[in-house]
């Protein structure tokens, strides 16, 4: 059993962790404690080829310093020697006593920390707030999985479903809380992702804004269909130069996007893509955003999805509703396989 000390410490290890960047390595965290219970030092994984989050707070302490610590670490420590050695072997050289974990290594290389620890006699302890990591961490862990990115498909509807009004025009659908909300979690994205559809009729930048400003990490923008980019599209002033895919294979693209570094993909539509993903089962999450308005008509938020009767219909998990100003924000994901029947 973990103590309260160690639960508090895992949420800080939690905290630290979402620090790092979210990209190919896992954002991980970790706090050392004194046989006291006090923290003596603490770190985070600053991205690939930098030291994982064990050895950056053991970087913090004088050699020696960790000996009959508590080593509190939101991943298990790795067994694997990559561009940095196993962190379970540089726990067990620091002399720490017991180590505690949030969520297991699912590496076929990486995993095994947790029993290479115990067969040098140290403490293990697993699965502290593990349903936290495991959020933090379910676009690198699904991506991991299944050697594809992560998507997220989002679109903003009215209450009715509708994703615009009958003559196709849709900004702006909900309010400035609801806009802000997606300007922040493109920039937790490594790619946004539009149909040519979207492109030639909104122009869109496709760029994170924080306000007027920029945010400091921007999605690469991507672009799928046959119709070539306008010279004069706002898209082409982006930070990073867009990549167009003149193709309808959605797996094909995705699976470029992954050799390209590109796990976390965002996905804003319109209509036609986004269902061609949920009907193609790329739909990771979703996320409503649904505004208090009426619209009416024919442009629904997802046309064919592959749904000809209700049998066939998709039913999804509701993992968070968030108010925003007027807005409601819908999180939902499809139900794990082992939830499914
Ligand atoms: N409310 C919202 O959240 C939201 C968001 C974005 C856009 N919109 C609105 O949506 C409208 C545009 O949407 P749209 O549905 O016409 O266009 P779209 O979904 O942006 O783009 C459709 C195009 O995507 C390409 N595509 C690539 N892969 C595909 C696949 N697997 N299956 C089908 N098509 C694929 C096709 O291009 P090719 O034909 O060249 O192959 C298709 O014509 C605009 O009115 C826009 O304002 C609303």
């Amino acid at each position: 059993m973990a103590s309260d000390v160690e639960i508090a410490a895992m949420r800080r290890a939690l905290e630290l962790a979402s620090r790092g960047p979210r990209s190919r390595n896992p954002q991980v965290g970790s706090v050392l404690l004194s046989p006291a219970g006090d923290v003596i030092a603490d770190g985070w994984h600053h991205g690939a080829g930098t030291p994982h989050a064990e050895i950056d707070a053991l970087s913090r302490l004088p050699r020696g310093a960790a000996r009959g610590a508590t080593a509190v670490v939101s991943l298990e420590p790795c067994n694997h020697t990559g561009r940095t050695g196993p962190c379970a072997v540089a726990l067990i050289e620091a002399g720490v006593a017991r180590v505690v974990y949030a969520l297991a290594d699912p590496g076929q290389h990486s995993g095994g920390g947790a029993e290479r620890l115990r067969a040098a006699g140290i403490e293990v302890e697993g699965g502290v707030l593990e349903g936290e990591a495991r959020e933090l961490l379910d676009p690198w862990l699904t991506s991991r999985a299944l050697g594809r990115p992560h998507v997220t498909v989002k679109w903003a509807q009215s209450l009715d479903g509708r994703a615009a009004a009958a003559d196709g025009t849709s900004k702006w659908i909900t309010g400035s809380t609801a806009r802000a909300d997606v300007h922040r979690r493109r920039a937790e994205s490594d790619a946004i992702v539009v149909g040519s559809g979207t492109l030639l009729a909104d122009d869109p930048a496709l760029t994170a804004r924080d306000g007027d400003a920029l945010f400091p990490h921007q999605p690469v923008p991507v672009i799928i269909g046959s119709a070539p980019v306008p010279e004069g599209a706002l898209v082409n002033r982006h930070p990073h130069a867009p990549l167009v895919y003149p193709t309808r294979d959605l797996a094909a693209v995705l699976d470029d996007l992954y050799d390209r570094g590109l796990h976390r993909v965002f996905v804003e539509g319109g209509p036609t893509l986004a269902s061609a993903f949920v009907a193609a089962g790329l739909a990771d999450r979703v996320l409503a955003y649904v505004a208090p308005t009426l619209l009416g008509g024919p442009r629904a938020a997802l046309g064919d999805i592959g749904v000809p009767t209700i049998s066939a219909q998709r039913r999804l998990d509701i993992e968070a509703i968030e108010r925003l100003g007027s807005d409601l924000l819908i999180v939902a994901r499809p139900p794990s396989e082992s939830e499914s029947h």
